[in-house]
């Protein structure tokens, strides 16, 4: 069933053809002139118009180029009696989709509207379509087929509507910003700002300015009023990357505003409503630090509505080689050359344990590309640690001995080892040593005071 609209001044046609489409099982409205019609078209969703050309208050053909403004996608049938060339022209032009002259058969009328109809139909559905192939392009840069990001991106696709806050967990290097990014780019705010912020690498006061804005005089140096993030994202997407390391003061505030949707900008007085939707991530267990109580469980709650996780890249071995592939093609793309790669090449990369996940395969493939001489990557332009990996060695350094260990002990050992260790690598420099063991310069200043070493990194310096 379809809404039909008639439009004619003669009571007689609009009666006749009511009954006509009536029959045909459709919802049938009518109107004498242009101006009831457009008031009709502005209230009902109709599908299709069958209009005269002769009105007593306006033409048909401005009816047309009216309607089409109210409803792009209306199907339009002109009727008249003194068809001109010129006006059957203009209507064609103006994407009427049929003419027909009076008197006219009414057989020939329905075949008309039923094929207004079915032309309907299809561009709804070409439409469909070429809305799926456009989304499914827009998550086509993130690589894999193995079943578990099969899950993800059918979660990316589920949540991309979703208003609730979306938590995405996975270790460094897994892709949780491309998949913040893909959310945002698949939502009806994709043509809004997205905008990631990485909650460990400001101060408390600078994120709660940054995130919130300021105003002039909130503070010394707030020369003048500033926009925060969140009202910068407007309609938009905030990433709150790493919000494992918010401060507690922080948190407060940031559940407040997730409950309130306003922002109270650093120094006002007044809240700023806001729109903007918020995606969150962590590469740390939020739920142990929920436990260990610096992280709040309310913001926990809030955040985590919908969680995806994402697996580390050694649990999903067999996205290895698409992943080789799509950054052996970036980067010959970057670098103008043309590569593939080895047999034996491809096996060393899909026995290494990737720690650094997605980011370290795609950094040693950026320079295998660069190292390489010959047209295909051999093992030679891998990292040595690489090549020389091998999972039954390093199984043998962890023998359980037969009386047993206190493994948390031994762990809290094993930590400040490593610990000291990138410190000594890196000359005591903090954000070195972070990088090194891969985790933020907050989350190592929190070991450094864990196992009371933080004068540690100072003693380094001088060493150098
Ligand atoms: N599935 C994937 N397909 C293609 N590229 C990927 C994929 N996953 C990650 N990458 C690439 O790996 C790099 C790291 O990804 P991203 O920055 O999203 O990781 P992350 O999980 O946010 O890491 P961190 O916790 O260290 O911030 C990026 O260059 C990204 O484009
Ligand atoms: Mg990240």
């Amino acid at each position: 069933m379809k809404k039909l609209l008639v439009v004619d001044d003669e009571q007689s046609y609009r009666q006749l053809l009511s009954l006509v489409f009536e029959s045909e099982g459709h919802q049938v409205y009518t109107a004498s002139s242009g101006e009831e019609a457009l008031k009709i078209l502005r209230k009902e969703n109709v599908q299709v118009l069958i209009s005269d050309v002769r009105l007593p208050d306006m033409d048909g053909i401005q009816v047309l180029r009216l309607s089409r403004q109210i409803s792009p996608d209306i199907g339009v049938v002109m009727i008249t009696a003194f068809a001109t060339v010129e006006t059957a022209r203009e209507a064609f032009k103006l994407g009427a989709d049929d003419f027909v002259q009076k008197p006219f058969d009414i057989e020939e009328l329905k075949v008309i509207v039923r094929k207004v109809i079915e032309k309907q139909a299809l561009i709804d559905e070409n439409r469909a379509f070429k809305r799926a192939q456009r989304e499914r392009g827009r998550i086509t840069n993130i690589i894999g087929n193995s079943p578990k990001m099969q899950a993800v991106f059918q979660m990316i696709e589920t949540v991309a509507e979703v208003q609730s806050t979306v938590l995405i967990t996975g270790e460094s290097g897994t892709g949780k910003e491309l998949v913040a990014r893909a959310i945002h780019e698949l939502s009806s705010r994709a043509e809004k700002p997205f905008i990631s912020v990485n909650c460990g690498a400001f101060t408390e006061t600078l994120l709660e300015s940054e995130l919130f804005g300021y105003v002039k005089g909130a503070f010394t140096g707030a020369t003048t009023n500033r926009k925060g993030l969140f009202e910068a994202a407007n309609k938009g997407t905030i990433f709150l990357d790493e919000i494992g390391e918010m401060s507690p003061a922080m948190q407060v505030k940031l559940l407040r505003v997730l409950q309130e949707k306003r922002v109270r900008p650093v120094g006002a007085h007044e809240e700023i409503p806001i729109d903007t939707r918020v995606i969150a991530a962590t590469n740390r267990d939020l739920r142990s630090l929920v436990e260990e109580g610096s992280f709040r469980e309310d913001l926990y709650y809030r955040i985590s509505v919908i969680p995806i996780n994402l697996p580390p890249l050694r649990e999903r071995k067999e996205d290895i080689p698409l992943l080789v592939e799509h950054f052996i093609k970036k980067y010959c793309e970057i670098t103008g050359k043309s590569l593939s790669i080895s047999k034996k090449a491809m096996e060393i990369l899909e026995n290494y344990s990737w720690h650094g996940n997605v980011r370290e395969l795609e950094h040693t493939i950026e320079r295998a590309v660069a190292l390489e001489r010959s047209d295909s990557i051999q093992p030679e332009s891998l990292p040595e640690h690489i090549i020389n990996y091998n999972p039954e060695r390093i199984r043998a350094e962890f023998t359980l001995p037969d009386e047993g260990i206190n493994l948390f002990a031994h762990l809290e050992n094993l930590e400040r080892t490593y610990v000291v260790e990138a410190l000594r690598k890196t000359g005591g420099n903090q954000t070195k040593a972070a990088q090194l063991l891969q985790m933020s310069v907050r989350s190592l200043r929190h070991l450094l005071d864990k196992h009371n070493i933080r004068s540690l990194s100072a003693k380094m310096r001088n060493l150098e």
